[in-house]
């Protein structure tokens, strides 16, 4: 391949990695993103330079019609709905690989010129194998986010003995496309296989464990292109597949650790149906309500405050009012942080991206080991829309089917505000007995509709 175009690669593949890079400091992601951005572009012009298949209007024609439905569909999504808006990314990037991989299969079969040797045949099987299994899989997730199909795990007996049968059987008609490659049916039962498996692979996985798999099955996608990066001979495909792919299994193993689970736990699933039962919840909590009014008091008498946000806090959208409290506290030289649970909302980051959409500084936002030790010498903790990652049970209780997954520890506060609009469980579906705790009041409602009548009062107060 022409140097020039080899060495565009490059610095592509260089601009990925320098983008990565930046993403894992908050204050950096912006200029990590417009990176990667820029490697990407650099890598779709110098691939237009190769090509061979297609004309440059019909790309071009291709582009505008993906570039409009992405378009109109980055402006319509609720932030709530990002994780399914991920899984669909995934699942066609699964797809693409997928094409790519039997279109060349069918290419070099039906041309006598071109030769399917060893590399390529396996590149084109695993392919075949993860893009498959990454598309029906996200297609699954994706049904069962968006509640189209019931987000319950569904379990068989026998279930993991059949996937490990197919994949058996998968193996044994790669070996008979290995002998003899003409024969395309044995490729038709590797297509059927693959994509029975990835349905068949994210059916039992229940609600709390969806995100992982969405993380996962990206990894997956980042594999696929990585192979079909050795199917066209593309080295920035193959770079930035295995970035795709790495980063990916790293955040899985994160998000696995937050959750206190084990790969492995998660992928054998059944894990909402433990919860469903809810056995290990124990009696009812009795809690005692507060009003606005009183809240703007406490604020008002309070020197230091940490604010716990979750999943409430995105769906109200309640991050505007939440700066507004802040700077009410900050007038009154108030301490005023936030702790961040590495899994609060529904997504990586999701906190750190709705408060930097309200402009609240990167330094205010502070993660959970380093701000645990603290919630003993903090006279307010407000909790705006967060459930499980405070609830004591994980400390405390064996039974509890969160036992285990590190918390913030905003019960040690002198005083906890819980800002939510009833007595609804969280994602996983478990009762929280800091609502019942004797230094724990409850501000029922919606958090925007509160928080901004507290700050209505605390501004009255001046
Ligand atoms: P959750 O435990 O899901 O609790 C959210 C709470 O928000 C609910 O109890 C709900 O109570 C309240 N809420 C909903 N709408 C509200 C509104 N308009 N105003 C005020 N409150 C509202 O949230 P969390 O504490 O952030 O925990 C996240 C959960 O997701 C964890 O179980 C975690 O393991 C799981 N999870 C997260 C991730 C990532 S990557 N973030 C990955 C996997 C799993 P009401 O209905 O009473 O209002």
């Amino acid at each position: 391949m022409n140097i020039g175009i080899q060495l565009a690669y490059l610095v592509a593949s260089v601009l990925f990695i320098l983008g990565i890079k930046y993403l894992g400091k908050t204050k950096d992601a912006r200029k990590g993103n417009v990176l990667s951005a820029v490697g990407m572009f650099i890598a779709i012009i110098t691939t237009l330079f190769t090509v061979e298949v297609f004309s440059l209007i019909e790309i071009g024609v291709a582009i505008l019609v993906g570039a409009a439905i992405g378009l109109y569909y980055s402006q319509k999504v609720a932030m709530t709905k990002i994780p399914e808006m991920v899984a669909l990314f995934n699942g066609f990037g699964g797809l693409a690989s997928f094409g790519v991989a039997l279109s060349d299969f069918f290419f070099k079969n039906a041309n006598a010129a071109a030769s399917l040797d060893v590399i390529n045949l396996t590149s084109i099987l695993l392919s075949v194998l993860i893009g498959g299994v990454t598309f029906t899989g996200s297609m699954v997730a994706y049904l069962k986010l968006d509640g189209k199909v019931s987000g319950q795990p569904i379990t068989f007996s026998g279930q993991h003995l059949l996937n490990l049968i197919l994949l058996i059987a998968f193996l044994a008609a790669a070996v008979l496309v290995f002998i003899d490659p003409s024969q395309v049916v044995y490729l038709y039962i590797l297509i059927a296989l693959a994509l029975l498996l990835g349905i068949l692979t994210v059916i039992p996985i229940g609600g709390a464990d969806m995100p992982v798999v969405i993380s996962l099955l990206n990894s997956y996608s980042g594999m696929a292109a990585c192979a079909t990066g050795f199917i066209l001979n593309n080295n920035v495909l193959i770079v930035a597949g295995s970035l795709v792919g790495a980063s990916g299994i790293i955040l899985t193993q994160i998000m696995c650790k937050a959750m206190n689970r084990s790969l492995i736990n998660v992928l054998l699933g059944g894990f909402g149906q433990t919860v469903a039962t809810g056995g290990a919840d124990g009696p009812a909590v009795v809690v005692k309500e507060i009003g606005v009014e009183e809240t703007a008091m406490l604020f008002d008498s309070a020197s230091s405050v940490i604010v716990v946000p979750g999943y409430g806090m995105a769906v109200a959208q309640a991050q505007h009012v939440v700066r507004e409290l802040m700077e009410q506290c900050e007038k009154r030289n108030i301490e005023f942080r936030f702790a961040i649970h590495p899994v609060a909302g529904r997504m990586p980051g999701h906190m750190n991206v709705l408060l930097a959409e309200a402009n609240i500084s990167y330094d205010k936002l502070i993660e959970m080991d380093d701000i645990n030790e603290d919630f003993s010498n903090t006279d307010l903790v407000f909790v705006v829309g967060a459930n499980d990652v405070v609830n004591p049970a994980a400390r405390t209780n064996p039974q509890s089917p969160i036992f285990g997954m590190p918390i913030l520890n905003a019960d040690k506060a002198r005083t906890v505000i819980v800002s939510k609009r009833s007595m609804g469980k969280g994602y996983a579906g478990v009762e929280n007995e800091l609502f019942g705790f004797p230094n724990c009041l409850m501000l029922f409602g919606d958090a925007k509709q509160t928080i901004a009548k507290v700050v209505g009062e605390m501004k009255d107060m001046t």
